[in-house]
């Protein structure tokens, strides 16, 4: 079927602390979510875009990609599960996937976009990246309490690729009952769906501090 890529863009950017929202600050030139809206925009295998805005918004619809035809735009929620929840509520194509991408990763290469659409199976696909570093558990002291087997850790990236029609069910699910849904294959996941996990760069990091910035304006440089 169809792609369509969601982008949750609806938060506040609190770990940030800026002045403005995350997504719209400034990167080699343009805004963050211009960033990540363009590179979804301009890849061949994306038929549609939809944005989850805050409701409060003033500067969406100021940036040159707000009026793009493959692009829509609907108001966010509370969290970003109820945010993904609006974009996908706003799908009509029953038959399409969900590509679903956070705004903060501006970072992302088609490359990784072509990886994770040749891969997926039937029960939906993640960018993931291995983990590199070896890994402690901590006690409640803030001591080591021990070392975790790191050969199966993977970091959790987007884009995640799933049916529509299932991830909507799977979040609607989730949010019902309370259930903690950090990303949408943890939405599949607690109805028994085992999503593959595709090898992306980790250079399509999350834009979360302010230490994040300056990470992300070397790496934009290989992108563009
Ligand atoms: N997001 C959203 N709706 C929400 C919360 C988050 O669409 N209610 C989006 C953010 O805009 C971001 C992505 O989900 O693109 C990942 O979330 P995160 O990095 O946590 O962004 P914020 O929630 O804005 O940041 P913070 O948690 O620091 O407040
Ligand atoms: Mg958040």
């Amino acid at each position: 079927g169809p792609v369509v890529a969601v982008v949750p863009a609806a938060g506040i950017g609190k770990r940030m602390g800026a002045t403005m929202p995350k997504q719209y600050l400034p990167l080699v030139g343009k805004p963050i979510l211009s960033h990540t809206l363009s590179l979804l925009l301009s890849h061949p295998r994306v038929d549609r875009v939809v944005v989850a805005i805050n409701p409060d918004d003033e500067v969406f619809a100021s940036l040159p990609e707000a009026n793009h035809p493959k692009l829509s735009a609907v108001v966010g929620g509370g969290e970003r599960a109820d945010s993904v929840l609006s974009a996908l509520n706003s799908i009509e194509d029953e038959q399409a996937w969900a590509m679903v991408h956070d705004a903060a990763r501006p970072c992302l290469s088609h490359a990784d976009i072509d990886a994770l659409i040749e891969q997926v199976g039937a029960q939906g696909a993640i960018l993931a990246a291995k983990v590199r570093d070896t890994m402690k558990r901590g006690d409640a002291n803030g001591n080591i309490d021990h070392t975790v087997e790191r050969e199966a850790l993977w970091h959790a990236l987007t884009p995640q690729l799933f049916p529509v029609k299932a991830l909507r069910d799977a979040l609607v699910d989730g949010l019902a009952q309370g259930a903690a849904i950090t990303d949408e294959a943890s939405a599949m996941e607690r109805l028994g769906w085992k999503p593959k996990l595709v090898e992306g760069q980790i250079s399509n990091l999350k834009v979360t501090h302010p230490s994040d910035l300056k990470m992300a304006e070397l790496l934009i440089q290989e992108t563009l």
